[in-house]
Order: C-alpha cells, then structure tokens, then sequence
C-alpha cells in the first residue's frame, strides 16, 4: 500500500452507482439513518476502499487496520477538523466552543496537548475515584430493586455529567453546575439531531438557532468560571484549574478562548455513559459473563466500591469492558480531511476529501477477532491487537486524552452497581442502534433492576441490534 503524490493513472474508486445531481447527498442521507449498518456494507460490497459517489470522490472510506494506520499516521497528510461539516458561523459561540484539540493540527495541535497532557495523566485522574463513588453511591441510593429505570442510558448520562462537573469544572453539579448540565446536555442532543445537521437555517424555531443560542449561554458561563478560577488561590484540583495554570517552556498557557474550546471537549463524556449502557445491555443477555463477573466483584470487594488498588485486580471486569468497546466503540467512526491531493492505495483523492474510518468495522475483522460477532470477554486473555487493529480510544496524535478518566468512571460505576443491582431488559423492549454523538441505543434501555443474585429468564429482544451482535 503506498501513499504519497498522485499516481499518474490511479484507478476509479469502488462505490455505489450514484444518481446524477443527488449521488452523494442520497449516500450521506442513508449513512446518517444507520452508520453501522451503512459502514459493513459499504465494506462487504466495495472492500476496504470505496466512495459515496465515486464520479466525485469526496466522502470516502478507508476501512480496516492497514488504513487506520496510514490515516493515523500521517496526521499532516489526513487532518482533523471536526465540526467542518456543519458549516458554523465564523465568531460564533459555537464554532469557539467546538474549537479544541479535534480540530487542532500540526504545531497547534502539539502545543496544546502538551500543555494539557499533565492534568490527564493516571496519577492525577485516580484522585478523582473519592468524587466518582460519593456520586455513584447518592444516584444507586435513589433506585430500588424491582423498580423499572425506563432510561437507564439517560440515568448514566446524568450521572457522569455530574462526576463531569465536579472532576473537569470543580463545579457543585446541584449548585452553580445545574444550569450547565443541562446546556451540555441540550446542545448534545441539537448537535447531533438529523434535523440541525441537514437545515442548518439560523431561523425562528430551527433547531439550529437553538444551538446556536445555547452554544452563547455556554460560552458565557464558562467565560465567567475561567475568570473565576484564574483569580482563585491555587491548589484546586480539578482538570480546568490545571490547564488554566500549565504554561509551556516559554512560560506561556492557554488563552481563555482555548480555554473554553478545550473545556468544551473534555466536558464530553458521554461517550463513557453510552459505553457502560452497552456493557450493562451485553452483560444481561449473557448471564454467563455476567456471573462470572459478579463472582469477581464478590470476593475482591465484598460488597463495597472499589479501591484504586483494587481496580487493578479486577481482572475480568478489565475483559468485559475490552470487549464492549470492541463490539460498541462510542466512536464507531472518525473523520479526516485531506490537506492535498494524495494516495490513499491505489487510490487517488483529491485536496478536501472526506475520509472515515471505522473502529465499528474493524473491531469485526475476523481474521482480527475470530467469531467478531460473539460478545466474548475471554478472547482478551490471549488476543494482543496493535494500536490499528483494536481502536475504540483512536490512535495517533489525536487519540483520546480522557482514557484513563473513562476507564476509571466506566469500572468504578459498573462494579457499584452490579453489586447492588441486577439490571434486566424490560421484556419486549426494542434495541436499535444511533449515532447521537456516540453510538447508543436509539430508543433508550429500558431495565428493570433485580437483586444481584436473581437470575432472570432471558427474553427475546427486538430491533437492528442483531445485526451487531450474536445475542442467546
Ligand atoms: C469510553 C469513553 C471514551 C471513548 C470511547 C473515547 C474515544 C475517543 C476517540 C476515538 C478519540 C479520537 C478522536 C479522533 O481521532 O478524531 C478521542 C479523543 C479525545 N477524547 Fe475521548 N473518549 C472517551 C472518553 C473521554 C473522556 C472521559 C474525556 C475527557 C475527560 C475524553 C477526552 C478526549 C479528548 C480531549 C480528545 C481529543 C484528543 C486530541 O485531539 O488530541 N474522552 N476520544
């Protein structure tokens, strides 16, 4: 595989026969309604390389571990810059906001890791474990066994945008951080919504107004806590007083417009709630694991939250999860663009191209991962991916700063509640798939909560679900 100027006769790309006019449009309509499904079968038909509209090559896919690594490799080639697709206005609140790491290059990029990387490293994150479990243990506090959570997705949401507040902000989710929650949480849910992605009209009741207005009063709350901060005594421990004070070996830091793009970004984790909602999904149709699992939190922890010491021996909670962003990486894609006219194979893309990837593809592979459709912890104890084959954090200079945050929320919570609680599917209930920022359940999970040692008849679930896992 090569990469570099462009081949004198590079052949046409693979793709769908498009329509004139509309070719690409159509591709882009049907991908939005079911990226997952949308990716597999652009794979299973075209192979790795392929082309919405291959007359006019400009969204194009490059799947599989061969092209992660070209993609993640030459980041100057293939750059980031999410958001370009929406089209925001320029001095907008929303385009300042959205202006962190992903979609920084080069130099930029470079510097603001580094000033960042500090306030991420393990060390550092683990002294967040007392603030995870006293919100952990006040949300399980209010649910009871037998209860059905009709949203047990939005639960989780709700409760890591709490532990959010606190560990990024050091803001009192039930005080000065109640009205920011609920912004994030809104103008998550705009940004995502087929509705403003396809009319992106500033008008009277258009979703995208609202964003618009939402991205405003975000920005000036986070304006006034930046002030706030950067006059505060030092010592405060969380992750917005860090990058306020790291200064770089010029003895320079970030400005407060950086400061509130990358305050933005490190404010989105939904990603770790769509994660553990899949991980409780995939535990309760596999009571096997999940015995197992149980089992392991028993005799480590008897019954009380997890020690950071602990954690470490909580061996096949560390499978289950591996296997989860397997079948379910939140990021099921990534984009690139690219910076010049180049090859991509033996492919030729022109300057601006659109390129995804696909950890959702990938992790399917299976001369990767055998049986890639059975949700089987115990593969982990042998399987040794490389960083382009196994890619639910991504890779690359832009792979994801939060990983031990997320790792440590994702266990820390699970083991909590499947100590107390039994969590089942409400018979009947239907599970698709969504791209809402991350993959999720498009519907929601429905569970009823069980005692831990109940063992509930594993019902018949409907939806598209099937299609991305063998379910018993
Ligand atoms: C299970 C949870 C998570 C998953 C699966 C995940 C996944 C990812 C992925 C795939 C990327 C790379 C994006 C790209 O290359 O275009 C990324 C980047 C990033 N993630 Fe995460 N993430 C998670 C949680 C978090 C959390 C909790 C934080 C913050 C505390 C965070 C902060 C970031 C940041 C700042 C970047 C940008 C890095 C850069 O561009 O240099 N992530 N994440």
């Amino acid at each position: 595989m090569t990469t570099g100027a462009v081949a004198a006769r590079a052949p046409r790309l693979p793709g769908p026969r498009s329509l004139p006019l509309i070719g690409w449009q159509l591709e882009g309509l049907r991908m939005l309604g079911d990226p997952p499904a949308h990716f597999m079968r652009a794979f299973e038909r075209y192979g790795p390389v392929s082309a919405w509209d291959p007359r006019k090559p400009r969204h194009v896919y490059a799947l599989g571990p061969e092209y992660n690594q070209l993609l993640f490799t030459q980041p100057e080639r293939f750059i980031s810059d999410a958001f370009r697709e929406s089209n925001l206005p320029r001095d907008s609140a929303m385009e300042r906001l959205t202006f962190g790491l992903l979609r920084l290059n080069g130099a930029a990029h470079r510097k603001h890791r580094t000033l960042m990387q500090p306030a991420f490293r393990p060390q550092r994150i683990d002294a967040c474990r007392d603030t995870i479990i006293g919100f952990t243990q006040a949300e399980l506090d209010r649910w009871t066994v037998g209860e059905t959570r009709p949203r047990l997705d939005q639960d989780l949401l709700r409760l890591i945008m709490r532990i959010a507040m606190q560990t990024m902000f050091g803001l009192d989710p039930a005080g000065d951080g109640v009205r920011l929650q609920y912004l994030i949480a809104r103008l998550l849910e705009l940004a995502s919504a087929p509705t403003t992605l396809l009319l992106r009209v500033d008008l009277p009741g258009a979703p995208y107004r609202e964003m618009l207005a939402v991205a405003r009063e975000i920005e000036d709350i986070l304006g006034v806590l930046i002030r706030r901060k950067r006059e505060a005594e030092a010592g405060q421990l969380d992750v917005l007083s860090a990058l306020i004070t790291a200064r770089d070996e010029n003895g320079q830091g970030l400005t407060d417009d950086e400061l509130v793009g990358e305050a933005y970004n490190v404010l989105c984790h939904s990603t770790s709630a769509a994660s553990m909602t899949w991980t409780l999904f995939l535990l309760d149709r596999h009571p096997q694991v999940l015995a197992t699992l149980q089992e392991e939190l028993r005799t480590t922890l008897g019954g009380a939250p997890p020690t950071v010491e602990q954690l470490k021996k909580l061996e096949y909670l560390d499978l289950v999860v591996k296997e989860s962003l397997r079948l379910f990486p939140p990021a099921s894609f990534l984009m690139r663009y690219t910076s010049e006219a180049c090859q991509l194979g033996p492919y030729e893309l022109p300057e601006g191209t659109m390129v995804f990837a696909s950890a959702y593809v990938t992790h399917r592979l299976p001369e990767l991962f055998p049986n890639p459709q059975r949700f089987d912890p115990e593969r982990w104890r042998t399987a040794t991916p490389t960083v382009h084959e196994y890619t639910p954090f991504g890779a690359g200079p832009h792979n994801c700063l939060g990983r031990h945050m997320a790792q440590l929320e994702m266990k820390l919570v699970l083991s909590m509640l499947l100590q107390r609680f039994r969590p089942t599917l409400v018979p009947g209930a239907r599970v698709d798939r969504a791209m809402r920022i991350s993959l999720v359940p498009k519907l929601g999970l429905p569970m009823v909560l069980l005692a831990p040692d109940h063992q509930p008849r594993v019902t018949p679930v409907r939806g598209n679900i099937h299609a991305s896992v063998e379910l018993v």
